[in-house]
């Protein structure tokens, strides 16, 4: 399931240490080239030589110790790496990623990789729930970085609770997650945009909106984990996009509906996240504009409806689902616009509610089909929010695939 893939181990050293053994067995019995970076305190709980028997490479320990003249060890290891895999993750590594600190072989490799990282995280209960902790997890999250969240059961301080790292077989089906090679949406094609869109007057002066981003990227990763091939548009944005996929960057409406467009034929599902602006400047200075008189007025013109667009062109088994922000009346507008633009779903939500919206963590949304009310989620994290979505959206792709229309939830 693995083969060709590059992976680079990193075990920290806390006692789930010696669960790093059979989770590089695993990985490399899955087809997967495993490189093992230990820290010198994972090295107390297991022995280099039991992962270097098990990766058949040797273990890297040391940042300094070169074996190679050709070439500049964590410099090369990180170039060639598809996946870091940081399992188990001490408190002190994921604070040491967090804070961009490097000062042994794994937290610089880390520093000097551009590809995605999955951690594993494994500590006592309380230490796992300190908010400088969280605050760590919650940074590495927005920069892209993948969890595999720790299981509930004993821990090996005494305490039955949360902090025990998952078990070798799910962080194994994690990775192949990601590497889009089992889950409930492999195989499938995902285009998701995200952010809001930027509409110029002159070359510094525009038109724009509060969207952060947060919500496309976390529909995004979702699709993603679920084992989709995924590809964003985003526009203008504050976080980060995820890891593992392809990110095209566009400003306005207009190039998002041509970078939208381009890509929707082949795309299995369609999600509109992104806060489009529905006008924009009828005349582009291309010099800054100079102030003239007491007020100005400035003419603007309809942009193009993509969502409408895209319902217009939709092809037999594809699926469309538009995003529909209200502050009044919520059910008779997301209808409307669900009609309207020929979308399977829409997910709609009262921004003017509290722990719904725009640039917060978390949403309140209900997702409305020709049928009218499909499911009605509580306050979640947005992440948890989106993971809702594309579990109803999976299971309207199989039924509607199986000729049966899709009741979901
Ligand atoms: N949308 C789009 N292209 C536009 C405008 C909006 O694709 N030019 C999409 C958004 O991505 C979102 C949905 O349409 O999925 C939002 O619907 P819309 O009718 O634009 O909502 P509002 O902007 O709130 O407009 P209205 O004034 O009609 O409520």
């Amino acid at each position: 399931m693995l083969k060709g893939k590059s992976i680079i181990l990193g075990i920290t050293g806390g006692i789930a240490a010696y669960k790093g053994a059979a989770l590089c067995s695993k990985l490399v019995q899955a087809g997967a080239d495993v490189r093992v970076i230990m820290t010198e305190s994972a090295a107390k709980f297991i022995t280099p030589l039991t992962l270097q028997t098990l990766s058949r490479h040797p273990v890297y320990i040391d940042t300094f110790e070169e074996r190679d003249p050709s070439v500049v060890a964590h410099i090369n290891l990180a170039d060639h790496a598809d996946l870091i895999l940081v399992a188990p993750a001490t408190a002190n590594a994921i604070g040491k990623m967090a804070n961009g600190l490097a000062d042994d072989m794994l937290s610089t490799t880390l520093l000097a990789a551009t590809s995605p990282i999955i951690v594993a995280p494994a500590m006592n209960v309380h230490m796992y729930e300190h908010p400088a902790v969280v605050r760590n997890m919650e940074t590495l999250a927005q920069r892209g970085v993948m969890f595999v969240e720790p299981g509930t059961g004993q821990l090996a301080c005494g305490y039955v609770a949360k902090g025990r790292l998952a078990e070798p077989e799910d962080i194994v089906k994690a990775v192949e997650m990601f590497f889009g090679r089992v889950g409930k949406l492999a195989g499938k094609k995902v285009l998701v945009t995200a952010g809001g869109t930027v509409e110029r007057f002159d070359p510094v002066r525009y038109l724009t909106n509060d969207s952060s981003g947060k919500m496309g990227f976390a529909v995004a990763e979702a699709a993603r984990t679920m084992g989709a091939d995924v590809t964003i548009v985003a526009g203008r944005t504050t976080a980060e996009p995820p890891a593992g996929m392809t990110v095209v960057r566009v400003e306005s409406a207009q190039q998002m509906l041509e970078a939208v467009v381009s890509r929707s034929d082949d795309a299995d599902i369609i999600v509109k996240a992104a806060a489009v602006a529905d006008y924009r400047p009828v005349r582009k200075l291309d010099q800054k504009m100079k102030k003239t008189g007491e007020s100005l007025t400035v003419e603007l013109e309809r942009t193009t409806d993509i969502l409408q667009t895209l319902g217009s062109r939709k092809r037999q088994g594809q699926l469309l689902i538009g995003f529909a922000a209200e502050t009044e009346d919520v059910e008779r507008y997301a209808m409307d616009k669900l009609t309207r633009k020929n979308c399977d779903f829409v997910v709609a939500n009262d921004v003017s509610a509290e722990g719904a919206g725009f640039n917060g963590d978390t949403n309140i949304v209900q997702l409305y089909g020709p049928e009218g009310l499909i499911a009605s989620l509580p306050m979640l994290t947005k992440r948890e929010a989106a993971g809702r979505i594309m579990e109803i959206a999976a299971a309207k792709l199989t039924a509607a695939a199986a000729g049966d229309g899709g009741q979901a939830e």
